[in-house]
């Protein structure tokens, strides 16, 4: 075993959630330093990206049925923008105001930080801009002074592990990645509102994409504020040409005009987690192999209803914080929002890993189906090495009327189980169906430590899928983060690492806060200057 995937090993059990304890965070929390959910680079040229808000017509159970592309302009990259990382809405409560935007964070911290690399003059100056949520704008961090001959956008994302960390601790790297995944599903969905696609760029190793998105430049980052590389997405517009070399986008960036400081997040930093930059290093990823995109004929245009706009959806898209207890889920709801995690399905095309995460499902409140424990297995052909490592007690009754391979592995009331075991949160109880994403997980982090990140991204995007399938089938997902890891092993009948659950997730009728107010995305654009 590699030193490396030894280090993820030992970061992984030691940010374990257990009944006994919590893993490592602060003792206490200065909530009056907060660190800013919105980073701002002072010193370059701002362009301020055309008004939010704008609608497009296209179904959200259609998005995956192919359709001209529209075309590459600054109104178009708005949009993209917004409904990937833009604001969706304020909330108040009292004298306290805060934003949600249209991809969720663990905590509402938003550690991702989104670049745009532009190389089509006519769009903006080429160059490296950073996507300012608040003002829908982007910051101008980097002009390319050479000419480069394949005309396109990219986008690269980064965390400020800080963030999560101020809150979280050891756990937060866990929740760093979670959000990335995230934050590549709201990219997908978003791509496709314009008849877009996206291509993970995974073959990018981080030091380059460092250099890329300026991240690398520490003198332009306070120290404990610094932002890590995470992934680069090209994205396929009417006007993508073919060609595309990752060497002449770093070496622009490297011979380019550089301006900007990130502007102070935080005043204090109490706490130094060491555990984190650890598995930072471990997971550094190199330089790899590039994998195709899939053809865009691999999407199957199969299950999601509904009658919403994919821009409604998007912008809709909450966290429930309480669920009605006394409600329940038609059965066909419940396939369609499971049937869209599945790989064929958006925003899989945009995946070329391996698909290493099943879902195992607490069934709570669905009609006509026997409240109990549920099993999922998004490769079919891991299902027998999914019954072979899980309790023998379990039953593996294929679902014989679900569009999907579903299985029942209990019959049970698992509300008590499913709450406990998500940290005493009665989100996982009190809704239609909670569930567990397990993945190959052993294997996978020993033959390279790196793809422990993507295993997380993965999940993330699961969850993403969730999230916006619920609200296209009239309820409401929270991810769910906090939960005990081995009694979620023990209760499966999993005895070693080979799988591990890396997240969870809640389904049903949400209960609104009365007490909360909710305010315009983007009104406070209509008082600056
Ligand atoms: C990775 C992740 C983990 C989360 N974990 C929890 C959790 O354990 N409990 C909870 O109530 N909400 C959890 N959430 C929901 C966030 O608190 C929520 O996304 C955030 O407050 C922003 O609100 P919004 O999703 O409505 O935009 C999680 C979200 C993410 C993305």
């Amino acid at each position: 075993m590699n030193s490396n995937s030894d280090s993820v090993f030992h970061y992984h059990r030691r940010t374990k959630h257990s009944l006994q304890q919590y893993a490592n965070s602060p003792a206490s929390l200065d909530w009056d330093d907060q660190p800013n959910g919105f980073r701002f680079f002072t010193g370059c040229k701002l362009f301020n990206l055309p008004k939010p808000g704008a609608e497009r017509e296209v179904l959200f159970s259609d998005l995956a049925k192919s359709r001209p592309a529209e075309k590459l302009n600054q109104a178009t990259v708005g949009l993209l923008l917004e409904l990937s990382f833009g604001l969706s809405a304020w909330k108040q409560f009292g004298p306290d105001r805060w934003a949600l935007r249209c991809n969720p964070s663990s905590g509402n911290l938003h550690p991702t930080e989104a670049y745009l690399i532009n190389t089509d003059a006519a769009l903006l100056p080429t160059g490296v801009y950073h996507y300012q949520a608040y003002q829908h704008s982007l910051e101008q961090r980097c002009l390319f002074e050479q000419s480069i001959e394949n005309k396109g956008i990219f986008i690269g994302l980064s965390s400020v592990q800080w963030r999560e960390a101020w809150k979280y601790g050891e756990r937060a790297f866990r929740y760093c990645q979670h959000d990335i995944g995230h934050a590549l599903g709201c990219l997908r969905y978003a791509a496709a509102v314009l008849g877009w696609r996206i291509e993970l760029l995974s073959e990018c190793g981080d030091t380059e994409l460092s250099a890329l998105l300026g991240v690398n430049r520490s003198a332009d980052f306070k120290a404990d504020e610094r932002e890590f590389a995470d992934i680069l997405c090209r994205i396929h517009t009417e006007e993508t040409s073919q060609f595309y070399e990752l060497e002449t986008l770093v070496q622009a960036a490297n011979k380019g005009g550089w301006q900007g400081k990130a502007e102070p997040l935080h005043q204090y930093h109490l706490y130094q987690w060491e555990l984190i930059s650890q598995v930072t290093a471990a997971t550094e990823k190199p330089r790899t192999e590039s994998l195709p995109l899939q053809p865009a004929a691999f999407l199957s245009t199969a299950p999601l209803a509904g009658e919403k706009t994919a821009t409604q959806i998007i912008r809709q898209r909450r966290s429930a914080q309480n669920f009605n207890p006394k409600s329940t889920l038609a059965k066909s709801k419940f396939y369609q929002i499971l049937a869209a995690t599945l790989p064929e399905q958006l925003p899989f095309d945009m995946w070329t890993q391996p698909n290493n995460l099943h879902l195992f499902i607490f069934v709570h409140r669905v009609d006509d189906l026997e409240p109990g424990l549920y099993a999922l297995p998004r490769n079919p052909a891991k299902r027998s090495v999914l019954q072979a490592a899980t309790s023998e007690k379990f039953e593996w009754q294929a679902v014989l009327d679900a569009p999907l391979p579903l299985y029942k592995l209990l019959s049970a009331n698992c509300r008590n189980t499913a709450k406990t075991l998500s940290c005493h949160q009665a989100i996982a109880s009190d809704s239609a169906f909670s569930l567990a994403m397990v993945a190959e997980f052993f294997d996978t982090v020993q033959g390279a430590a790196w793809q422990y990140r993507y295993l997380f991204w993965e999940a993330g995007l699961i969850g993403q899928v969730l999230y916006l399938a619920a609200e296209a089938a009239g309820v409401r997902g929270t991810g769910i983060g906090c939960y005990f890891d081995d009694s979620v092993h023990e209760i499966l009948g999993l005895t070693d690492e080979t799988f591990q659950s890396l997240y969870h997730f809640t389904v049903g009728t949400p209960l609104d806060d009365s007490r909360l107010q909710t305010l315009p995305a983007y009104a406070h654009l209509d008082n600056l200057t």
